[in-house]
């Protein structure tokens, strides 16, 4: 295995939160306190508060992403939102979100189809991927996690850098407090690594692999202190301003390049 190389990463999934004018003021707090950071920050607010907050965070080096994505450029599709029009105003997009396959019943195959379509737009993508809790009482853990990953990656197109994050999230732990363990989150996302050297092969050491589910600013530094975490995906935590900030420095005195010494 080549040594990993990925730029640290923490994002904030507003889910469906905030007003567009509480959004606005919580993106200015953010930057604020975050802008020039020594690792990325990044912003996923819902759809209609994607313009004002690419104006809001322009010229500074806060990252703004989507929550979602439809597998199509354009048509009759109600309701939904292309990769298309989210080209030009946002960076990333995410993927996979446990919320869009449990609630909304999103299969591995048209998760696929949207990777496919937003990489052809050049949105880097944030791939979600993790297990329910009755799967990890299975013991089926890695294989749920393995087929996310071969389902949304297998035969892609070469991916380069800054095309794609790994997001490991555990469902049990997303919104409920009950934190992966250290070790549980480490065990996974070095298997994510791996399983990304086989998929990707080269570029797989520059792939970020976050994890998300109840992060806060208690647990995030043990968490970051982990071989195989670049980073994180926030959901609660993303929505107070000095708990996310105090996230993101606890990625960046466990993960952010150490300055020469002299
Ligand atoms: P949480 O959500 O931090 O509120 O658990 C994480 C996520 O769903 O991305």
């Amino acid at each position: 295995m080549t040594l990993r190389r990925p730029t640290p990463l923490v994002a904030g999934n507003w889910k469906m939160n905030t007003t567009v004018a509480e959004g606005v003021e919580l993106a200015r707090s953010l930057r604020a306190g975050l802008d020039g950071s020594r690792v990325e920050v990044e912003l996923l607010p819902p759809f209609p508060h994607l313009v004002p907050l690419a104006e809001a965070l322009r010229g500074g080096t806060l990252r703004l992403g989507a929550q979602n994505c439809y597998a199509e450029d354009r048509g009759a599709f109600t309701g939904e939102v292309s990769p298309a029009m989210l080209a030009g105003i946002c960076d990333d997009v995410l993927l996979g979100h446990s919320e869009r396959r449990h609630i909304l019943g999103e299969s591995d195959e048209l998760v696929a189809r949207k990777l496919r379509a937003a990489r052809r737009h050049g949105l880097r993508v944030i791939l979600a991927v993790g297990e329910t809790e009755a799967e990890r009482l299975e013991g089926a853990t890695l294989a749920v996690v393995d087929r996310h990953l071969r389902s949304a990656l297998e035969g892609l197109e070469e991916v380069r850098e800054q095309e794609l994050v790994i997001a490991y999230e555990p469902v049990w732990a997303i919104g409920t407090g009950r934190t992966a363990t250290p070790e549980q989150a480490e065990e996974v996302c070095a298997h994510i690594a791996s399983r990304l050297d086989e998929l990707l092969g080269e570029v797989a050491s520059t792939v970020p692999i976050l994890y998300g589910g109840s992060v806060t600013p208690d647990n995030a530094a043990e968490l970051f202190r982990q071989p195989h975490l670049d980073g994180a995906l926030v959901g609660g935590a993303s929505l107070e301003v000095e708990a996310f900030i105090a996230i993101v420095r606890a990625c960046e005195s466990q993960r952010a390049p150490r300055a020469p010494s002299r």
